[in-house]
Order: structure tokens, then sequence, then C-alpha cells
């Protein structure tokens, strides 16, 4: 059912449609306890519009818990554009679910997501206030992938520190599978650091792109092959979903899993089975969350600097997390979903 009365619940699900431009879309605000909710906007084929709207509701449920780790005063709400980007993204179109933004009055926030950019933020802003991932030409930030791995590398010291006892990959091996946007500047981070590097992407110009400058970095042929590696010290998913799942977690090698990609548990019950083989994960949506803290940065006037301190903190709330998953006996992801619950909990309460 659309109604719920636990913490699945939504609180407003809109459908929007403009017949002269094509537009179908569905917003989805799971909560405005914390703040405006803020999530970005998919543009995505789906098979259904009940495919939509599911993925409308499961990502803004996502973005109330993200949001409330990053310690932003946000809460979690998603946008879906159903159709594909390719054959009916136009002005029109973008600049009609930008009225129906504006229709909200804030109550939701925007962003980029799968299947739209930050041009296509700049056209969605032309008709309200609450755009953002707009480029700095816009009085945006732009491209968010600086501070999503800047974010990741603190989550990774966090996870060190927790196992090996120093905040620091110097002398360990880092396996990075994905070296795009994000993971390329992940990987400087680990150089710099001390670290031995290890990557793979599908990609050929993206592997090339990296040991090109750095000849000293080891390219495996796949991904399956990279976690199998016996030196692998941390394993860091940086492509796609879904990359901890039933054939990957009995052969991880690495001690620690890291990384940038959303969704890396592919069921519930995965991050039980990464803490019964002795890995430490680190939650994807607390690592990766510094994409999102440069958005909201942006309502109040972009400051990379304040937005950069912020990131850092992942750092702190990373081991705050590992300490909450040790003293209640329950994996870190639990342990995330429990600090965030909470969090938005006391915010209901003090309304
Ligand atoms: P991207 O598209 O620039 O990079 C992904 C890279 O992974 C590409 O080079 C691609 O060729 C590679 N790849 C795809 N399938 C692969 C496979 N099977 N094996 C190995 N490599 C493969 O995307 P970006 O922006 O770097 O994002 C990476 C992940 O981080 C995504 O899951 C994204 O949702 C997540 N993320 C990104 C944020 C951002 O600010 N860019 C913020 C938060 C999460």
């Amino acid at each position: 059912t659309l109604f719920q009365s636990e913490q699945g619940g939504h609180e407003q699900v809109v459908l929007c449609q403009d017949r002269a431009s094509g537009l179908k879309a569905v917003i989805a605000i799971h909560s405005t306890a914390l703040g405006p909710a803020l999530g970005g906007t998919r543009f995505y084929p789906y098979a259904t519009e009940e495919a939509a709207v599911a993925d409308a509701l499961n990502l803004a449920r996502g973005m109330s818990y993200k949001n409330a780790m990053a310690g932003l005063d946000h809460g979690g709400g998603k946008a879906v554009i159903i159709g594909d980007p390719e054959k009916i993204k136009s002005e029109e179109l973008l600049l009609a679910y930008g009225r129906f933004v504006a229709s909200l009055g804030g109550r939701y926030v925007t962003a980029c997501d799968v299947g739209t950019y930050v041009a296509d933020m700049d056209v969605v802003a032309r008709e309200n206030r609450w755009t953002t991932g707009r480029s700095p030409e816009n009085g945006g930030a732009g491209d968010s992938s600086v501070l999503t791995a800047f974010g990741v590398f603190q989550g990774m010291r966090a996870s060190a520190q927790h196992l090996w006892g120093a905040p620091t990959l110097r002398g360990r091996t880092v396996g990075v599978a994905g070296v795009g946007k994000v993971g390329h500047i992940l990987v400087e981070h680990l150089l710099e650091d001390g670290a031995q590097v290890v990557i793979t992407d599908v990609r050929e110009d993206s592997v090339r792109r990296i040991t090109d400058k750095h000849p000293e970095i080891t390219a495996v042929a796949d991904t399956e092959t990279l976690i199998r590696l016996p030196e692998l010290d941390v394993y860091a998913p940086c492509a796609l979903g879904g990359a901890l799942n039933d054939g990957t977690v009995p052969v991880v090698t690495a001690k620690v899993v890291c990384g940038a990609a959303n969704n890396q548990l592919a069921h519930p019950g995965v991050e039980k089975d990464l803490a019964d083989r002795g890995i430490l994960y680190a939650p994807d949506y607390v690592v990766n969350a510094g994409g999102v803290i440069q958005v909201a940065d942006e309502l109040h006037g972009f400051d990379f600097d304040r937005c950069k301190a912020k990131a850092a903190k992942i750092y702190d709330t990373t081991l705050a997390i590992f300490a909450r998953a040790k003293t209640d006996g329950i994996p870190p992801a639990a342990a995330a979903d429990r600090i965030a619950e909470q969090r938005i909990a006391e915010a209901r309460g003090a309304l």
C-alpha cells in the first residue's frame, strides 16, 4: 500500500503530466522532518508507470537516510521522469518539469541523477529557486565527483583506523573497480597517501588515463579478477550498484569494502554475510555523501572550503558507525540505518 504507518511511509507523492511536452514524472517526498526534501531527478525508460513510482519511493526513502547521516538539514526526496532521455528530453519538457518543482514551493529540492546533467539543471532552474547541481555560470557548484571522492577517501581512512589502528592506507593494496568521474580522483588520494593501487574498468580509455599518468599502477582485466587478488586489503566499488552479492562476497579477499557506488548491497542480508566473513563494510550512502553535501551547499551560495570541511566529517561519522555496530552487535550497514532513523525521529519529535 502507498500509505504506511512505519518508517517507509512517504509524506507526499506527486504525479506530474504535461501533454504538450510529453512529460510524465513522479516526485516522491519521503520526509521533510529535517528540512526540505533533497534528491536528484532520474530520467529513465521505466517499463511501467508502477515501476517508476516504486523507484521514486525507494530512492526518496534512501535520500532521507543519506541526508540525515551527512548531517544536512534536509529530508529525503527524489523525482523520476519516465522515458528515454535520448529520445524525449527537450527544453520544453525540462521547463515543464521545473514548473512542477516550483509548485511544491520548496518542499522538494532537486539535483542531477542518472540521465540528467548539469546543463539540464540549468534549464530546470529557470522555473524555480529549488534546483541545485547547476553550472558555475548559473550560480551552481558544477561537478560533484571531487567531493564525493574526497568523502570516500575519508571513509576508507576511518576503516583503516578501526581495523588496523592508523588512519592511513600507506602500504595497503587498494583495488578500485570503476575509474570514472569519482574513481579516478579517489586513485589520486590513495597514491598521495602511499597506497598500492590496482584498478579495473570496462572502458579502455578510463584505464589508460590513469596508467599513462601513473605507470606504477596495475590494471587487471575485470572486477572478478580484482576482488580475488590475494594481496588486496581494500576493495572500492566505484562503478554500478549491486557489487556485493551472493557471487562476490564469498570470494572477496579484501578486509575492507569502501567505495562510491550507490546501492552496493544487492539484497538485504548481504551486510550480514560480509560481517560473517570478517569483512568491514563502510556503508555506501555514508561514505559517498560528498556529492549531496555539495548540492545542498549550493542553496546557500556554494563555498568549496565549507563543503570540504563537511565532507571531512565523513571520517568521524564512519568511525561512529563502526563503534555503534560493535556495541549493538549488528553489521555497520544496520548501525548506519539506526543512527539515521534516530536523527529523523528526534527531528520529528521536535517539530
Ligand atoms: P562514471 O560513469 O563517471 O564512472 C563509472 C565508471 O565505471 C566508468 O568509467 C565505467 O566505464 C565503469 N564501469 C561500468 N561498469 C563497470 C564494470 N562492470 N566493471 C568495471 N568498471 C565499470 O560515474 P561516477 O560519477 O564516477 O559514479 C560512480 C558511482 O558512484 C556510481 O554508482 C554513482 O551512482 C556513485 N556516486 C557518484 C556521485 C558523484 O558525485 N558523481 C555521488 C554519489 C554516488
